[in-house]
């Protein structure tokens, strides 16, 4: 379905086909593109066009080449912008996507000097710290490292931290939770996050720090989260 007749340039209407089906579902992340003589034979068009085509689309991320193999579509990543407090089960709802966890860790440890200063409570002070993988249908988006104060939020339990923490602060106890500051850092996944993310070495990992306080200023979390850089993108408004 090529119209030689159009002023759009043919490169350009062979592009808009193929995302077409990348975004109907008809071809898949992962899957194997047919080969530049396949369009070119299919759609009676030279293949300098077709590869015209497909080289723009890997410059915009939706195919990628891979040597000896071929051209494959990519994994489009979920975009989450970043202009408010929220959390991952709200993230994810928001998209239509099943949120879950798979708790790694939960136990009660004394808070080492530095993460007591940065909760505002006394060294060896109690701390929950709760290592969870958060994922989206299924699929390991991140892994989180979270540690909140004991002696604040009380009652967390193992089956709480396995849905909401947010709801559970804000609806359960009652609390408002009012703002954060986030740290983003580039980093190459380690050893644990090779495990947990199901990532290979030395993938790219979205690294992010987030201190939250209720809204009487008070901190309540130290978040640490490392999220898969191949699934995950963040979208940010800016103003002047
Ligand atoms: C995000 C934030 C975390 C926060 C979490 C709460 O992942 N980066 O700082 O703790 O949301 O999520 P939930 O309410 O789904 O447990």
């Amino acid at each position: 379905m090529i119209d030689k007749q159009s002023p759009i340039p043919i490169y350009h209407q062979l592009e808009e086909q193929i995302k077409a089906k990348i975004e109907n579902g008809e071809y898949k992340p992962g899957d194997a593109l047919p080969s530049e003589r396949e369009y070119a034979e299919q759609l009676n068009i030279s293949r300098m066009t077709v590869r015209q085509a497909i080289t723009n689309l890997v410059n915009e991320r939706y195919l990628h080449r891979i040597k000896g193999k071929g051209t494959f579509i990519t994994e489009q990543k979920l975009e989450q912008n970043l202009n408010g407090l929220t959390s991952f089960t709200e993230d994810m709802r928001a998209r239509g996507m099943e949120p879950s966890n798979k708790l790694i860790n939960f136990e009660i440890i004394p808070a080492k000097l530095s993460l007591a200063e940065q909760l505002h409570i006394a060294e060896h002070a109690p701390v929950y710290e709760i290592k969870r993988i958060r994922l989206a249908e299924g699929i390991p988006m991140a892994l989180e490292r979270t540690y909140i104060p004991a002696n604040l939020i009380k009652g967390l339990t193992d089956h709480i931290v396995q849905s909401s923490l947010y709801q559970y602060i804000e609806n359960e106890l009652g609390l408002k939770i009012g703002k954060a500051s986030q740290l983003f850092e580039a980093t190459l996944a380690n050893e644990e996050e090779v495990e947990y993310l199901e990532i290979t070495e030395q993938s790219p990992v979205l690294f992010m720090k987030r201190t939250t306080q209720l809204e009487n200023g008070t901190p309540f979390e130290v978040v640490k989260s490392s999220y898969r850089a191949d699934r995950y993108k963040f979208m940010l408004d800016l103003e002047r």
